[in-house]
């Protein structure tokens, strides 16, 4: 069952004191989807913040090749208790029977809590619908649980965060802008680019020197922006990548704007 914000909070008065819960006995708890980050503690709505401090178990992922959970430096500075964090190795395994075991396994953790009465709390980065677990967990605790009470709250996406940053403005007038996972190969990216005014580029990773060869190749290097690990320590911006001279694995929690004309030139 979904339930508006309103009707969540309405239920919820009067508003618990930072890090109170607010467990009603004999009824179930209510799951809350929320986007922290990416970055920077304050990035995170009110009406989010509410629900974090409301909730007894707030769980985090974290991807096994991390040593700290990225979600959990998104925290830093916000008075929630540590008591309530439960860390939670993700998987990216390519095999879907061992994905869909994961996640149905992680649902019934989360059903258990809210069975108990518990209202919990999953964090994920940036906005949770936007290339996000987030998706996964919500699909097996609707199968686990049909009937929970699931709220989602929207988040900052990494690409409105790196644009901000950057003081680069991500589409005007009627540009065509595409949000897109790094391709493998520069022809398509190539592609990509050539049919829209502007390419939000995630998931770089390994793939970055030759991005950059690519944007060199085709001139506009000077106009495209990088942005990584926004608000986390190591954080690089770089407005024009003409000028980047950094390490390779700067490509990994990285966001590129890309623009096929430089702003001055556009005529949509
Ligand atoms: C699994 S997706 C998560 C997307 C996220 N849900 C969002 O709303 O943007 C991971 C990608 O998000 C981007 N990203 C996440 N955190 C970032 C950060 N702190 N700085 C720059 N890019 C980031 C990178 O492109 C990374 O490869």
């Amino acid at each position: 069952m979904n339930h508006s914000t309103g009707e969540i909070f309405e239920a919820a008065k009067p508003r618990p004191a930072a890090g109170e819960t607010r467990d009603v006995p004999g009824e179930p708890g209510a799951f809350f989807g929320i986007g922290v980050g990416p970055g920077p503690a304050g990035f995170l709505p009110v009406a989010a913040l509410e629900a974090l401090r409301r909730a007894r178990v707030i769980f985090l992922p974290r991807a096994r090749s991390a040593e700290q959970s990225v979600a959990r430096q998104c925290l830093a500075g916000l008075d929630i208790p540590a008591s309530k964090l439960r860390e939670i190795e993700f998987e990216m395994d390519p095999d879907r029977t061992v994905l869909r075991e994961h996640y149905s396994a992680l649902a019934q953790d989360i059903a258990g809590e809210l069975l108990a009465g518990h209202d919990v709390a999953y964090l994920t980065i940036g906005d949770p619908m936007t290339f996000s677990t987030y998706g996964y967990t919500l699909a097996a605790l609707r199968e686990c649980l049909p009937g929970a009470t699931i709220r989602t709250f929207p988040g900052i996406t990494s690409f409105a965060a790196a644009a901000a940053a950057l003081g680069w403005p991500l589409g005007e007038g009627k540009e065509r802008i595409l949000v897109l996972p790094c391709p493998d190969d520069a022809d398509s990216l190539r592609r990509d680019i050539e049919t829209h005014d502007v390419v939000v580029l995630m998931k770089i990773g390994r793939r970055l020197p030759w991005v950059l060869g690519l944007l060199a190749e085709m001139g506009i290097a000077a106009q495209c922006a990088l942005a990584s690990r926004i608000g986390l320590p190591g954080e690089v911006l770089c407005a024009s990548v003409s000028d980047f001279d950094g390490p390779p694995h700067t490509g990994y929690l990285s966001t590129m704007l890309i623009r096929r004309r430089a702003r001055e030139q556009r005529h949509v």
